[in-house]
C-alpha cells in the first residue's frame, strides 16, 4: 500500500509518516519547502504550492489513500492576511488535490482529511457529537466548515471521505502542551478567564492510532479525535501541578487582557468544547490514553 500524505513535515504528520513505515506501507508527500524533499523508497517528496496552484502530480502515482493535514498554523498573530492563509492554505490546498485528479485516471480510493473541533460552537454545557449541526459561529468554525466541504469534493471523484475533527493535540514535541507548560519553570500556572471551558485533548499516539485505524477499517464520514474524558481549562492545570509535583502559583489571565497581548487569536484560549469520542470507540477503536494524567505523565 502506499499513501500520498499533505502536513507530512508537521507534527501529526511525522507521527503518521512513522505509523506507516512500522506496517510496511509506503508514503508520498507533498510539502511546501523544496529543502524538504527527499526520496528513499518508501519516502517521496513532492512539491506544491497551493498559492500558485503548483503541484508535481507524479505524486499520485501508486497511490491508494491521501491523508490530508496541511494548513498554516493557527498559533500565528491572525492579521488579515494571515487569516486569508489560515483558510486558503486548507482549502486551495484541497481544491488543488481534487481539481488535478478530476478526469484523471488514478488508483485512489480512500481520502482522509484533518478537520478540528473548532467547528462546534463554544459552549460549557452541551456535549457535542458528530451529528451536531454546525454552524459558522467564530473565525475558526467558518474555516473548517469551508475546509470541511472543500473535502467533501473528493466524493465527486467516487473517492471514500473520512473527516477527523482533532482536538487539542498533546505532545511533548511541540503545540498546546509545550506551550502551556512554559509558565511552570517559574512556579506559575496560567488559567484563561474563570477556566471553566472545556478542553477536549488527545494524546499524540492516539491521534495517529486513530488515523491509521481509520485508513485501514475503511471508515467512513466524520470522527472526533479526542480522548473519552475532556477535562476544564481549570482542571488541566491541577492535572500539569500534579504530575510535574509543583505547588504553582495559579494566575487567572482575563480575557481582556489576552485580547490585547494576542489579538482576535485569544479566542482559541477561551473556547470551549467538550466533545464525544463515543462513534470511534464504537467502531472498535481503543484509546491508550482515557484520562489526561497518564497521558500527562506519559509526556512530561
Ligand atoms: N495540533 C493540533 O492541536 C491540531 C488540532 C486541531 C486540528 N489540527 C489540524 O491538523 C493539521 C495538522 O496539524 P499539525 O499540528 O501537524 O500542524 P503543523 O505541525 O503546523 O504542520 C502542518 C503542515 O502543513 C504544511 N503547511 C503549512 N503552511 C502551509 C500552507 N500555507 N500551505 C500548504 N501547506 C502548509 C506544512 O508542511 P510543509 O512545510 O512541508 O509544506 C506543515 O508541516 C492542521 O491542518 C491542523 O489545523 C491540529
Amino acid at each position: 500500500m502506499r499513501v500520498l500524505i499533505t502536513g507530512a513535515t508537521g507534527l501529526i504528520g511525522k507521527d503518521i509518516v512513522k505509523l506507516c513505515h512500522r506496517n510496511n506501507i509506503q508514503v508520498n508527500y507533498l510539502t511546501t519547502r523544496k529543502s524538504q524533499i527527499s526520496q528513499t523508497e518508501n519516502y517521496q517528496g513532492f512539491y506544491w504550492n497551493p498559492k500558485t496552484l503548483e503541484i508535481d502530480t507524479r505524486c499520485f502515482n501508486g497511490v491508494d489513500a491521501i491523508i490530508h493535514l496541511a494548513g498554516a498554523s493557527i498559533s500565528n498573530r491572525w492579521t488579515p492576511s494571515y487569516k486569508k492563509e489560515i483558510l486558503a492554505s486548507r482549502t486551495a490546498s484541497t481544491a488543488l488535490l481534487v481539481n488535478n485528479l478530476k478526469g484523471e485516471t488514478h488508483t485512489i480510493k480512500h481520502v482522509i482529511s484533518a478537520s478540528s473541533i473548532g467547528i462546534y460552537p463554544s459552549s460549557e454545557t452541551k456535549y457535542y457529537d458528530e451529528n451536531f449541526k454546525t454552524s459558522k459561529t467564530s473565525f475558526l468554525s467558518k474555516v473548517t466548515c469551508a475546509w470541511e466541504h472543500e473535502v467533501d469534493a473528493f466524493k465527486q471523484l467516487n473517492i471514500m471521505v473520512s473527516k477527523i475533527r482533532i482536538g487539542l493535540v498533546l505532545s511533548d514535541k511541540g503545540g498546546v502542551l509545550t506551550e502551556m507548560i512554559k509558565p511552570t519553570k517559574y512556579g506559575v500556572g496560567t488559567v484563561f478567564g474563570c477556566g471553566k471551558q472545556w478542553q477536549s485533548w488527545i494524546h499524540h499516539s492516539d491521534l495517529s492510532q486513530m488515523i491509521f485505524y481509520v485508513l485501514q477499517h475503511k471508515l467512513s464520514g466524520v470522527y472526533n479525535a479526542v480522548a473519552p474524558n475532556p477535562v476544564t481549562n481549570k482542571e488541566f492545570v491541577k492535572s500539569i501541578n500534579r504530575v510535574l509535583d509543583k505547588s504553582l502559583f495559579v494566575v487567572k489571565l482575563p480575557k481582556i487582557l489576552m485580547r490585547m497581548v494576542l489579538g482576535e487569536m485569544h479566542t482559541i484560549l477561551f473556547e470551549s468544547q467538550r466533545v464525544s469520542s463515543k462513534k470511534i470507540e464504537d467502531k472498535g477503536f481503543y484509546f491508550e490514553y482515557h484520562h489526561l494524567e497518564p497521558a500527562l505523565i506519559d509526556l512530561l
